[in-house]
């Protein structure tokens, strides 16, 4: 296992347990890429083919030889400049609007452990010894516009996965821009593909779609300046005929919050190129000599066990290697959150009753959302001026923390620091603060502005803004928040604007790391309107996400379904909420909003106190089920059971590593006349042994339980939810 460099054949070999990616050097100096997929022995070279193909020019390095042409040939990186006429991963302008940049190999290094990207969040590993994790950089040079390249590659050879980033130095005397720097290319030289995209809208993220990959260019990305609710920076390429448990299929996750874009296309004679990266709408930025631009990482998943096989290792990779938990390996906090119970119209009385019911019910934490600064009475101003409304509490958020915590519930606090609001003492002190257009009046969402975070004086007030909210008393949670799309990028203090969108983003990480260190024990949530900016660079810093604003249980399922694909359910915040429910009107059984809700990391959203006493008690025995549960949730292997456009159910489930118990949740989506007896297979026990239904006492085959299922009860309750819990009986 490991990364191989075959000396005599200029061959380079990323070696995992399940996977071999492989590539060469060429005569001219040329990357070309050779083979990805299951583990091969030997050299996949003979797949090169060459032939004089009109209309596809050859470079000049390779003299008069017409059957050389990088518009035919798989490559590592498409780099404009040297013929290859398909979709770029760079491209290279110089100060005079030259466009092309033609690099040839220089130098490799292959190093133990895992490389780091400079200001940018990334896979990390221990590097423990044994671990198998290293690390490759291959040096590129173009000695005409004296600019280096490097591309990285990491190996962590029990996870299948493989990660890529690009770095580009000018070691040259003038400038040059980037106009599109994408992190990485595939090139599959044969094979047919679909791809998996995750599409959607506020409300309604991460909705499932495939399609095949064809003579038809397709992208997918976000012009947003985040990572959008639109779209999501993951990805699966799929053999043709993969299905959930069978064939080949390959995970792509960019580790990036910014505007994205990912492409896929067959080219004129059958090479599917896919690659991923920053959106290059508005993207030009510029590297002055003597500077590296990076480009966020890629993480690249192979499984030859269908989408099944490829979540499970996914997961182990994000909750392992790429979210830094604050709470990692501990139980993760119940919270109350007081936004859908209240929304704005919060003061202290109202929240120390949802602390006092709070507490009779067992939950941990109370999350004190929008509302509690300025004079925030609705969402039209006040943004920026993150000083507590005293009068609106009755008391000073020091004082409210105190009272939270004497009634025995931990605190956290809602903020979106990235935002402000025309009407607010911030904007009318700088107006310049905010990203717009000079001379005109701004495009407004939500009637608010997004702070330019590409400006280092603007980063210095929003960090010591923070940390003087922080430091008003025991907060042990922030909700961080991110409430529209970016759309004027321009930065009155930049000095070009086609880097202000990344600088952004830089930003923005920047800040989060010093928070961060600042505060190493605060867990800090993730949140655009819910699911808009769910993405791995996010969970880097915040290792968990609100995963939709949508709290009705029967989309959630959707939503959790899809988002299941590219993370982990521990990265999930749901919340139970009332009924029927303030964004869909429908009803739904207390038990089935608890078993959605317990999909990742649990919470309630309502007014607990004015609960109904029914709905209390089946509230408590759902914090006592999560606090039960909750180490299997958060570690155990997920599967999701069904396609629930499918089928009239949704079933998902835990399996624990050891795999002596199972969790299983289930809940049926719609209920018709007659309705014929659904059956529920499981997945991930273990094959011969018997597992015994913790309900029941019934013990079953696991075999059984897999390949012909579980009937589900025949009770004509539409949205009803069921729990299994299956223990392994020990072999005799
Ligand atoms: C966003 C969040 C909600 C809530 C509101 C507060 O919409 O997604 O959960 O925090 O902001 O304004």
């Amino acid at each position: 296992m490991g990364i191989y460099f075959d000396e005599d054949k200029k061959i380079f070999t990323i070696e995992t347990n399940h996977s071999t990616y492989q590539f060469l050097v060429d005569e001219y100096g040329n990357l070309l890429h050779l083979y990805y997929g299951s583990n091969i022995q030997g050299s996949a070279e003979y797949l090169l083919q060459y032939r004089d193909r009109g209309f596809s020019g050859n470079p000049s390095s390779a003299g008069n030889e017409r059957t050389y042409s990088m518009d035919v040939l798989p490559v590592e990186l498409s780099i404009w400049g040297n013929g290859d006429y398909r979709s770029p991963a760079f491209v290279v302008e110089t100060e005079d609007g030259a466009r092309g940049a033609v690099f040839a190999y220089a130098s490799h290094e292959i190093r133990q452990g895992k490389y780091r990207l400079a200001g940018l969040p990334a896979v990390y590993t221990d590097d423990a010894e044994g671990s198998g994790v290293q690390s490759l950089e291959i040096l590129l040079n173009d000695p005409v516009l004296g600019l280096e390249m490097r591309l990285l590659y990491g190996v962590l050879p029990e996870l299948d996965v493989i990660t890529r980033a690009v770095t580009l130095t000018n070691t040259g005397k003038h400038k040059v821009y980037l106009e599109k720097a994408l992190s990485a290319s595939l090139d599959f030289i044969t094979g047919d593909y679909d791809w998996i995209t995750f599409h959607g809208r506020h409300m309604m993220e991460r909705n499932v779609h495939r399609t095949h990959i064809d003579k038809i260019g397709q992208m997918i990305g976000s012009r947003r300046g985040a990572s959008s609710h639109q779209y999501n920076p993951f990805l699966i390429v799929a053999e043709e005929g993969t299905g959930e448990s069978t064939g080949s299929c390959y995970a792509m996750g960019l580790v990036y919050s910014g505007g994205f874009q990912a492409e896929a296309e067959q080219d004129q004679f059958g090479t599917t190129r896919v690659q991923m990266g920053i959106q290059e709408a508005g993207f030009h930025y510029p590297v002055a000599p003597g500077e590296t631009f990076t480009t966020p990482e890629v993480v690249l998943a192979y499984s030859g066990e269908g989408t099944d096989g490829l979540t499970v290792k996914w997961h182990d990779l994000i909750r392992n290697h790429m979210i830094r938990d604050p709470y990692k390996g501990q139980p993760k906090p119940v919270v109350v959150n007081s936004w859908e119970g209240a929304y704005m119209d919060i003061n202290r009385e109202y929240i120390l009753q949802l602390a006092e019911a709070g507490r009779e019910l067992g939950i941990d934490m109370l999350v004190v959302d929008d509302g509690w600064f300025g004079k925030r009475n609705d969402d039209n101003s006040s943004l920026g001026d993150w000083v507590a409304n005293e009068s609106k509490l009755s008391c000073s958020l020091s004082r409210l923390i105190e009272d939270v915590n004497a009634e025995g519930l931990r605190f956290g606090l809602w903020l979106e620091p990235e935002m402000v609001s025309e009407d607010s003492d911030l904007y009318r002190a700088h107006p310049d603060w905010a990203l717009k257009l000079p001379g005109r009046s701004p495009v407004r969402s939500r009637n608010q502005l997004v702070l330019d975070l590409a400006n280092d004086q603007v980063k210095k007030y929003v960090l010591e803004s923070i940390c003087r909210v922080l430091d008003a008393g025991n907060i042990e949670f922030v909700k961080w928040d991110f409430n529209r799309s970016i759309y004027e990028a321009y930065s009155a203090g930049a000095d070009h604007q086609g880097s202000v969108l990344h600088d952004y983003v830089l930003g923005l990480y920047e800040i989060l790391e010093q928070l961060r260190s600042k505060y190493p024990k605060l867990l800090i949530e993730g949140c655009s309107g819910g699911g808009g900016r769910f993405d791995l660079g996010m969970l880097y810093y915040t290792p968990q996400i609100w995963t939709s604003d949508n709290t009705d249980p029967m989309d959630r399922l959707w939503i959790q379904y899809g988002t299941s694909f590219g993370y982990p359910p521990a990265a999930m915040a749901a919340h139970v909420t009332k009924s029927p429910n303030e964004h869909t009107g429908r009803r739904t059984p207390v038990e089935t909003r608890g078993i959605t809700a317990m999909y990742g990391a649990f919470g309630f959203e309502l007014d607990l106190a004015r609960m109904p006493e029914n709905e209390k008690e089946a509230a408590r025995k759902q914090v006592m089920d999560y606090k039960r549960f909750e180490q299997l949730i958060r570690e155990g292997d997920y599967y999701r059971l069904n396609d629930p456009d499918r089928e009239n159910f949704c079933g998902w489930g835990f399996v624990s590593k050891d795999k002596r118990q199972a969790l299983v949740h289930v809940v049926i989506t719609q209920i018709r006349g007659n309705e014929p007896v659904n059956y529920l297979k499981l997945k991930g026990l273990k094959q011969d042994a018997f597992y015994t239904d913790e309900n029941t006492g019934i013990t079953y085959d696991a075999n059984l339980l897999m390949s012909a299922g579980l009937p589900l009860p025949l009770e004509h309750r539409e949205y009803r939810a069921y729990r299994f819990h299956f223990v392994m009986e020990e072999a005799q």
